[in-house]
């Protein structure tokens, strides 16, 4: 076996900084509860008239409980998930060293998404939180996959010609999905849904947190 100065006689080192990092885990009850999850998904959207009127504006052939179901994370249904969801957060949140003992991850935000055929997400940010992410419960092999754009100038400037799409080396990624899968990404992270050409509907839950200082930072009231 070679040591490492003999292949690396100039001692070059390749730094990394500025990762976007992405959390990506599975949800252990997936099986179990899918079927229920799902047709919870089903039940709010066809109890929710001004979601759909607002969906067939913003998310044509699509809808998303986004615009008026703000109370979801107290339904007894979502109670495990959630429960994962959180951990992943404070996992995501340990793994980059941010102040969680001083701060606490607060859900600020969690919905479902029912991508039907031929509807497609804009690509977007999601403003005013760190932590942003989605969960995957109803998905097969052609549903499209969460495009992400790397946010760096270099998007917009000259992007070096590559032999192969690498991460080391591009702009846009997008990740499949999978059944039980979930993404975690920074809230600033561009992404979008291409359009569903499958006859199945893509069935998701979004979610953001923020970070909120445990105490009044400027002091106790008086
Ligand atoms: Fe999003």
């Amino acid at each position: 076996m070679s040591n490492s100065k003999s292949n690396n006689p100039n001692n070059i080192a390749l730094r990394v900084l500025f990762p976007t990092l992405i959390n990506e885990a599975w949800y252990p009850n997936i099986e179990k509860e899918r079927e229920s999850l799902v047709s919870r998904i089903y039940e709010i959207r066809d109890g929710d008239k001004q979601g759909r009127e607002l969906s067939e504006k913003q998310y044509v052939n699509g809808y998303t409980s986004y615009f008026t179901q703000k109370k979801l994370h107290n339904d007894r249904i979502f109670k495990n998930l959630l429960r994962f969801i959180r951990e992943v957060a404070i996992d995501y949140a340990t793994k980059q060293y941010w102040d969680l003992d001083k701060h606490t991850l607060e859900l600020k935000g969690f919905w479902c998404n029912i991508n039907g055929k031929n509807s497609y997400h804009r690509d977007h940010i999601h403003p005013n939180s760190q932590i942003s992410g989605v969960v995957y419960l109803q998905c097969n092999e052609e549903s499209p996959a969460i495009s992400l754009k790397d946010p760096r100038a270099i998007r917009w400037h000259s992007v070096p010609p590559a032999k192969q799409n690498r991460p080391e080396n591009s702009t846009y990624a997008s990740i499949t999905p999978g059944l039980g899968k979930l993404l975690m990404f920074p809230s600033w992270l561009e992404h979008g849904v291409p359009m569903n050409t499958s006859d199945e509907d893509r069935i998701s839950m979004s979610f953001n947190f923020d970070l909120r200082a445990k105490a009044r930072p400027w002091g106790k009231r008086k």
